[in-house]
């Protein structure tokens, strides 16, 4: 880390789940942490509040900071909201994303998140190279801003997530606007003896945040740009939960109990021999 003292980088979201992660292990490095009502729960001093729709404002920040990198994750994280408010949903993603293209400094380097709802579960193993077939706006709302950046911003990395959660912790409920993923809420409450219901009939891929941020942090200095899917195996969400506990040493046998759940899609798996070959990380 101590050679990258010194860099411009700008995290968007920061008082969102990835956000505050992100911050957390790069505070040395001094980011500018861009939030717009939620601010990162760490006392933190390069905080700026940017509504980023307003690219007036946007693009008087990127003349100040000049970042020659930026983590962008600001975002309507949660699917449902988007379908709820499509017109929020389009400005939050796409607005936004353009705004950051259109101000981006020449040469600047942008990590972006994106879902893997841009897929329906049709493909058993989609790759990086697979067709997207979004079901939903929050999908359909993520392909086009990849393509935007895919299209004018020459050195990205853009990650493809499936479920990302933390083990719990108190922290992941003081960011953002989703209030922690079901995994967390699920662990925090078999962590206080209560019974928590878990699907396993619907099996998705996992990201544990710490390990997410490690591969953030490898991607301030690689050149490998381009387009990854990051994921665990895919497993139901009551395997998760078994296997996370197991890891934490939480009793689960008594409390964690198998439900059927009626997700769509009911699979998702996503592909991740790309990124286990270029950056030798294997998400477990
Ligand atoms: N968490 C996951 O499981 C997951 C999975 C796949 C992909 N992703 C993607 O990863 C990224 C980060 O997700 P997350 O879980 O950290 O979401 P999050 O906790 O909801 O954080 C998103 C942040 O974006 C900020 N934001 C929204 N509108 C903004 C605007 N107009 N101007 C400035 N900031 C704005 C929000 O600030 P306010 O709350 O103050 O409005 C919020 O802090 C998103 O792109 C998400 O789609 C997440």
């Amino acid at each position: 880390m101590e050679k990258n003292k010194g860099r411009r980088i700008l995290i968007t979201g920061a008082g969102g789940f990835i956000g505050s992660a992100l911050l957390k292990e790069l505070s040395d490095l001094s980011p500018v942490a861009v939030y717009h009502n939620t601010k990162p729960s760490m006392g933190y001093h390069s905080l700026k509040s940017v509504d980023l729709r307003d690219e007036q404002a946007l693009r008087v920040l990127m003349m100040e900071l000049k970042p020659e990198i930026v983590y962008h994750f600001a975002a309507l994280a949660s699917p449902k909201r988007n379908e709820e408010d499509p017109q929020l949903a389009r400005e939050t993603h796409l607005k936004v994303t353009e705004n950051l293209v259109n101000n981006l400094p020449e040469g600047s380097h942008i990590v972006f998140t994106s879902t893997d709802k841009v897929f329906d579960g049709s493909d058993p193993n989609p790759d990086e190279n697979s067709k997207p077939h979004p079901k939903w706006l929050y999908g359909r709302l993520k392909v086009e801003c990849e393509n935007l950046i895919r299209s004018r911003v020459p050195r990205h990395h853009i990650v493809r997530l499936p479920i990302v959660h933390a083990l719990g912790e108190e922290w992941v409920f003081k960011t953002g606007s989703a209030g922690g993923s079901f995994i967390d809420k699920g662990m925090a409450d078999l962590r206080l003896g209560k019974k928590v219901e878990a699907f396993n009939n619907v099996e998705r891929g996992y990201v544990r945040i710490s390990r997410l941020v490690d591969l953030f942090k490898v991607m301030l200095e690689d050149e490998h740009y381009g387009l990854y899917h990051v994921s665990s195996p895919m497993m139901s969400y009551y395997e998760r939960m078994k296997q996370l506990c197991t890891h934490c040493g939480i009793a689960w046998q008594d409390l964690l109990v198998p439900s059927l759940g009626t997700a769509i899609p009911m699979t998702q798996n996503l592909n991740t021999v790309k990124l286990s070959s270029t950056f030798k990380i294997v998400f477990d």
